[in-house]
């Protein structure tokens, strides 16, 4: 694609990047971090092309650094993001995501007869991976959910 045509969302000063988000992700992303509440100026591209994922989505985040745990607990809905870290304008780190074996406090179990419900207590799911499949395993109730059903039950 040629410069002229290429879609430009404005570069940043500091901050993070995160891109190769599949289309129509970037929102449900958003809001798992709060980041639709936060002060900082976000700017997001949605359905933007992409020659590997066909059209993505993309957030960056002015003066907010995400560290690798945090990073990796996008990997659920976006395996293939790219988190990138910028300073002074310049890429000064990339991560490729890696799925976490635990994720905590994030989901609520799908399990509506679940311990978890009725006491305050963190949600806590074991990741587990059959091939490109990925489940998740409630640590209360040990039932085994697709990856699709968790993230749809929402943060
Ligand atoms: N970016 C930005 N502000 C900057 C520098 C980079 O918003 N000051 C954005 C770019 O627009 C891009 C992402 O950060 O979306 C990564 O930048 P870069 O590594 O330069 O781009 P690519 O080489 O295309 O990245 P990749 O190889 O991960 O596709
Ligand atoms: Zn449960």
């Amino acid at each position: 694609m040629s410069k002229e045509t290429q879609l430009k969302v404005e570069a940043i000063k500091n901050g993070t990047v995160i891109d190769h988000i599949p289309a129509h992700v970037g929102i449900k992303v958003l809001k798992l971090f709060s980041m639709d509440n936060s002060n900082q100026r976000v700017t997001i591209g949605l359905n933007l092309p992409s020659s590997a994922l066909g059209a993505k989505d993309l957030i960056k985040i002015e003066n907010v650094f995400i560290n690798e745990d945090q990073a990796n607990q996008l990997a659920l809905y976006a395996p293939k993001a790219t988190v990138n870290q910028i300073e002074n304008y310049e890429v000064v780190k990339k991560l490729n995501l890696s799925l976490p074996d635990f994720i905590s406090a994030v989901f609520k179990c799908p399990n509506t007869n679940c311990i978890s419900h009725g006491e305050p207590v963190d949600s806590g799911f074991k990741v587990l991976t059959k091939k490109a499949d990925i489940q998740l395993k409630c640590k209360y109730c040990e039932k085994v959910f697709s990856r699709e059903i968790v993230t749809e039950c929402g943060a």
